[in-house]
């Protein structure tokens, strides 16, 4: 049903189109166009340009090139060609060569008949036609090609109905799923996550050999299968992916700490939601209100602690204390073993965990020391704690669904009253650890600490104003109890 719902009239239009010239406007086109006639070579765009093209996703930067011959000569003659001469990159071992012009980058490739999944790109193997080339392709819709060739330029190549799955919204393997899998394993992550990208459907077959070669993931590298599941938690409703992620039975083998959070469990008539499943709807609607992929990151693992420290206590219920301060060291294990980025990004992450029930205990009694605290905790990122706080309202109930966002916005009010009175923001204390040596000529000491906390802790608390004034008069007046005089 929703499929049809999918096609458009400009898509059904484009069936019957089979000309496309307009693609190739870019001059980079028609240069290559002549470097290959020059070489008696045919070429052909091939990909996610011609792809993207189709689908009008805005103009695809990534140009792949295919010739009917060596693609590392094209790529020179490409440059020799062109008023800037750019500088050609080969790689030798994939037999391939890139270049930059006009803002574009190009990859060039000999056709050949073998497989071009990285582990097996060997430039020795034997040279193919376009369609040898075409069959050793992901899917139906990366395998379209659009010539460049004088009599035939702008025509599409389409030996396996990409077209049409395109405009039907399917992602299906050119070969048998089986074969075109093995290829490349990461192709399994790729389907998903094109799926995801373009709310597609994969097609039955591949979703059953993803199924069934799922352990062959283990082979690629993490950084790969790290730049797709980005691409997943990127895409405009990440739950699609994750959720194909999981049928399949690959996210148990990439994120087990998300399918631990998955089932309810029962005692005596009282339940906890599912987590996971929850966790997936917070994922989807924080993506509604921001694109930053670590905010993301931070929405998909809010939770992961919950497995681990979940109880059931006869007067409470299911509890799952400390699940946020757990959670957030799962969060380096988890980078670490995905060989992510062990840095300020995955400390955002993990501060985002750690804060995550912060706003939630704050809305059921907003002090104004409070909102101060959290506000000094969370620094500059507190309003990406707040929209996450807002998506993990997930539920049904619509009078609790209401309530829920206006105590928050009660919250955030606060916030901005509170920031704008108090500055606790980018907290400096108005009175410097110099200052406090200097009044009580002190050397480098534990006291300097004390009064400088102190000072901290009545600005939070609302003893004192943040200001320099009244910061140096309490100042005085801790040394004083402390047993230091002024010099
Ligand atoms: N390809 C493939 N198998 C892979 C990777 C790529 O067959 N494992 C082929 C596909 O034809 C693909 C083309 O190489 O369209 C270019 O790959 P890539 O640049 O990785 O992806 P795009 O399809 O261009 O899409 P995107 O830029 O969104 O990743």
């Amino acid at each position: 049903m929703p499929l049809k719902i999918f096609v458009d009239s400009w898509q059904e239009k484009l069936q019957y189109v089979n000309n496309y010239k307009q693609a190739l406007s870019n001059n980079i086109f028609k240069v290559i166009s002549l470097a290959a006639k020059e070489l008696q070579l045919e070429s052909y765009v091939i990909g996610g340009f011609v792809r993207d093209y189709i689908l009008q996703r805005g103009e695809h930067k990534d140009i792949d090139i295919v010739a009917v011959g060596s693609g590392i000569e094209l790529a020179k003659k490409v440059s020799s060609l062109l008023p800037h001469k750019p500088k050609v990159q080969i790689f030798k071992t994939y037999g391939t060569a890139m270049l930059r012009a006009y803002d574009m980058e190009v990859e060039f490739v000999g056709a050949r008949k073998e497989s071009y999944s990285e582990e097996s790109r060997n430039p020795e193997v034997e040279t193919g036609t376009l369609e040898d080339d075409q069959n050793r392709r992901d899917f139906t819709i990366n395998a379209l090609a659009l010539s460049l060739n004088d009599e035939t330029y702008g025509d599409l190549l389409d030996p396996f109905n990409g077209l049409q799955d395109l405009s039907a919204g399917v992602i299906r393997t050119p070969l048998d799923p089986d074969v075109t899998y093995s290829d490349d394993p990461l192709r399994m992550l790729r389907a998903i996550r094109f799926a995801s990208q373009l709310q597609f459907r994969i097609e039955k077959d591949s979703l059953q050999a993803i199924t069934r070669n799922r352990n062959r993931i283990k082979i690629i590298s993490r950084e790969r299968i790290v730049d797709e599941l980005n691409k997943i938690l990127l895409s405009p409703k990440p739950s699609v992916g994750f959720s194909l992620l999981h049928k399949t039975g690959m996210l148990g083998l990439l994120l087990p700490e998300l399918t631990a959070l998955e089932g309810i469990d029962e005692i005596e008539g009282q339940r906890h939601k599912d987590n996971f499943w929850h966790t997936l709807e917070v994922v989807d609607n924080i993506s509604e209100n921001t694109n930053d992929l670590w905010l993301r990151w931070a929405a998909l693992l809010h939770d992961i602690g919950k497995a681990p420290t979940k109880k059931f206590d006869e007067n409470l219920g299911w509890t799952f204390h400390g699940h946020e301060f757990v959670g957030s060291k799962m969060v380096y294990k988890l980078f670490k073993r995905l060989k992510m980025p062990l840095n300020e990004k995955m400390k955002f992450v993990q501060k985002m965990v750690y804060m995550s029930s912060r706003p939630i205990v704050l809305s059921q009694e907003v002090t104004d020391s409070a909102v101060r605290r959290l506000i000094f905790d969370a620094g500059e990122d507190i309003e990406d704690l707040m929209t996450l706080c807002e998506a993990d309202i997930t539920t049904k109930n619509p009078r609790r669904y209401r309530r829920y966002h206006n105590n928050f916005k009660v919250v955030r009010q606060k916030i901005k009253e509170v920031e704008e009175r108090d500055h606790v923001r980018n907290f400096q204390p108005p009175v410097s650890g110099e200052e406090i040596m200097e009044t009580f000529d002190l050397k480098p000491s534990r006291e300097i600490g004390v009064i400088k906390d102190a000072i901290k802790e009545a600005i939070l608390e609302g003893v004192i104003p943040n200001e320099y004034d009244a910061a140096r008069e309490f100042m005085l007046q801790k040394g004083k109890e402390i047993g230091l005089s002024p010099k």
